[in-house]
């Protein structure tokens, strides 16, 4: 069995996704917000799995109980705290954005304000992006994308909402590969 933790901002969606489409030997162990009261939170309650908040300093620190758990790998689910990576958690954080990174990433650049850049830049295509976590917002080595069309009558929500049905494929597609990859290496 594989142990992972989403860490999450928002409304999460992605950990419903995960929690949908994970096979029962990948488990969601831990779930860690920053916020309190979003609808991630609840989420994580419904469905029983450990809540805690995101703490950056000294020994208790969120990564240092990710690890003390035994927590394989970290999964970034619309978490908008950028991640100081120690050296245990390299190429052991992933996290999925909604272009086609590097164009349309970095601080800042999260949600609609994304779906919006790229359409007023006249895009026509955009996508999403799974990528190893590193010390700079959206900068990682990237994993896999996914492309999606632009239509000239796309709004930033009809945009969101076709990237966002690629992100659902492709999220759970990398993790499972991600340990697929482990255990014949
Ligand atoms: C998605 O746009 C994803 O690419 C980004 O956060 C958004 C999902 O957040 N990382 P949530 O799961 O709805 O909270």
């Amino acid at each position: 069995m594989k142990k992972i933790a989403v860490f999450l901002s928002g409304t999460g969606r992605t950990l419903e996704n995960l929690i949908k489409w994970l096979p029962p030997d990948i488990v969601i162990s831990l779930v860690v917000s920053d916020r309190a009261d979003v609808r991630g939170n609840h989420i994580a309650r419904h469905y029983d799995i450990p809540l805690e908040p995101y703490i950056i300093q000294g020994w208790i620190s969120t990564l240092e109980t990710c690890r003390q758990r035994g927590i394989d790998l970290i999964c970034l689910a619309g978490f908008l705290q950028r991640i100081d990576v120690t050296e245990y958690w390299q190429n052991k954080i992933l996290n999925i954005h909604p272009s086609l990174l590097p164009a349309f990433g970095g601080k800042g650049m999260y949600g609609h304000r994304v779906h919006e850049a790229v359409l007023a830049r006249g895009c026509k295509v955009s996508g999403c992006t799974v990528h190893y976590v590193d010390n700079e917002y959206d900068h990682g080595k990237i994993i896999a994308q996914e492309v999606v069309p632009i239509y000239s009558n796309d709004t930033p929500d009809t945009l969101a909402t076709r990237v966002f049905e690629r992100e659902c494929y492709l999220y759970p597609e990398v993790i499972k590969d991600y340990f697929s990859q482990k255990q014949s290496n």
